[in-house]
């Protein structure tokens, strides 16, 4: 099922708020954790979130992409 709905050359999202004109998400900078991980693959089925889907994509794609890591300054 990861191709359905597109072409897999062209579409980048398959699954994700597909209902949604366009698909955004705004979180506030004082909700962040210590570390957050956002996915980039459109893959992951905790969106925003990076749940480590990226993985079984690169598999089969021969993809190298992964997530967005925003972490606090460690001091
Ligand atoms: Fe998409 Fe990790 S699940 S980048």
């Amino acid at each position: 099922d990861k191709y359905v709905g597109g072409n897999k050359d062209t579409i980048m999202n398959f699954r994700v708020e597909k209902q949604k004109e366009k698909v955004y998400d705004v979180i506030d900078v004082e909700d962040l954790g210590e570390k957050t991980n956002f996915c980039r693959c459109w893959r992951s089925k905790k969106w925003p979130f990076c749940d480590g889907s990226h993985n079984a994509f690169n598999k089969a794609t021969g993809d190298n992409v992964a997530s967005l890591i925003i972490e606090k300054k460690k001091s």
